[in-house]
């Protein structure tokens, strides 16, 4: 008894904890609660088993993850062994770590984070900063961020700057609610205009600005071929409508150049993250779209040398 390893008799007590009926051959210590969920999670080929435990363990005690290690012999009330096994459940489901804990980490903010609400990826911290390395020199600029999600490239910017204002476009209700908690948490609500609204090539939203000095945005960019090679937590969880792109993982882009295009006065910048086709496919539309007077004029690489995001000007 109080072994939570693989091994003989683990199953009924599996059987018996999701029961709620046996009490006494749960695991009572935080090592051995962990070791128990690293298991059954690494069982049903959970990724990030050892990470996922360790996160929702602590969460549950209410102690930072880098604090679990000096914990290990803490006994567990019934009450906080119920709560472990309800979270990780969620996790066996391949809910996100994520959505299961409620909140997460994105540069120095802490955004509030509910399904299907996109999770912000950790790449697009480096869109935030090509987004302040453009806003150099602009005092209080205005900046408009299509497809806001939970806030979280509009928040980082109005939290590393102050001056800065922010209009947040985004077509799901659910999105726009959840950053304006967001915005309201991070304490930057009063410079953030949130707008509820579908941006389309021939149909505009309404904004509170004629001009921008930056377009930033972070689309639905995924290639429709590519959509079926998702992960479970992602089919499962997200709003497919936040990665869906079109046949190329244009149809968004697009729609975005032309509104940049109607609120960008020259010399001033577009920010995208994009697909790595994407580098090569968009100057082939410029070309073709003189009228937008657009032009890609650098590609950044993600953290994994992947061409991931594009600055492109409007010229006169
Ligand atoms: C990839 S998510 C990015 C969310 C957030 N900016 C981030 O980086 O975490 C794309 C977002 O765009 C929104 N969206 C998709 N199509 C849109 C459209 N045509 N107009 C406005 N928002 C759109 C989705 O609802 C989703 O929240």
């Amino acid at each position: 008894m109080g072994t939570w390893g693989v091994g003989d008799g683990r199953l009924a007590r599996i059987e018996a904890m999701s029961s709620g009926a046996a009490t006494t051959t749960q695991p009572t210590k935080v090592k051995d609660a962990l070791h128990y969920w690293v298991e059954r999670l690494r069982g049903d080929d959970v990724p990030d088993a050892v990470l996922a435990a360790e996160y929702i363990i602590s969460y549950v005690l209410g102690l930072p993850r880098r604090r679990l290690d000096s914990e290990m012999s803490l006994v567990l009330s019934q009450e906080k062994v119920k709560e472990i096994e309800r979270l990780m459940t969620c996790r066996l489901a391949r809910m996100p770590l994520q959505y299961i804990l409620g909140e997460w980490d994105f540069r120095d903010i802490t955004l509030k984070l509910r399904p299907p609400v996109f999770i912000p990826r950790p790449e697009t911290e480096q869109l935030v900063d090509l987004a302040l390395e453009c806003l150099q020199g602009i005092h209080k600029p205005k900046v408009l961020e299509i497809g806001c999600g939970s806030g979280a490239i509009s928040l980082s910017l109005l939290h590393s700057r102050e001056d800065i204002e922010c209009v947040a476009v985004d077509q799901s209700r659910i999105a726009v609610n959840l950053a304006e908690e967001n915005a309201n948490d991070v304490g930057v609500l009063g410079r953030m205009t949130l707008v509820e609204g579908k941006v389309t090539s021939n149909a505009s939203v309404s904004l509170p600005h004629d001009t921008y000095d930056l377009v930033v945005s972070n689309p639905p960019y995924v290639l429709r071929k590519d959509l079926t090679n998702l992960q479970p937590e992602i089919m499962l969880y997200e709003d497919l409508r936040a990665l869906d792109g079109g046949p190329e993982g244009l149809d968004v882009i697009k729609s975005i150049f032309h509104l940049s295009h109607s609120l960008l006065p020259y010399n001033h910048y577009l920010l995208l993250e994009v697909d790595p086709c994407h580098p090569y496919l968009i100057p082939a539309w410029l070309e073709k779209q003189k009228k937008l007077k657009m032009a890609v004029i650098n590609v950044y690489q993600d953290l994994s040398q992947k061409d991931r995001f594009i600055k492109c000007v409007k010229y006169e």
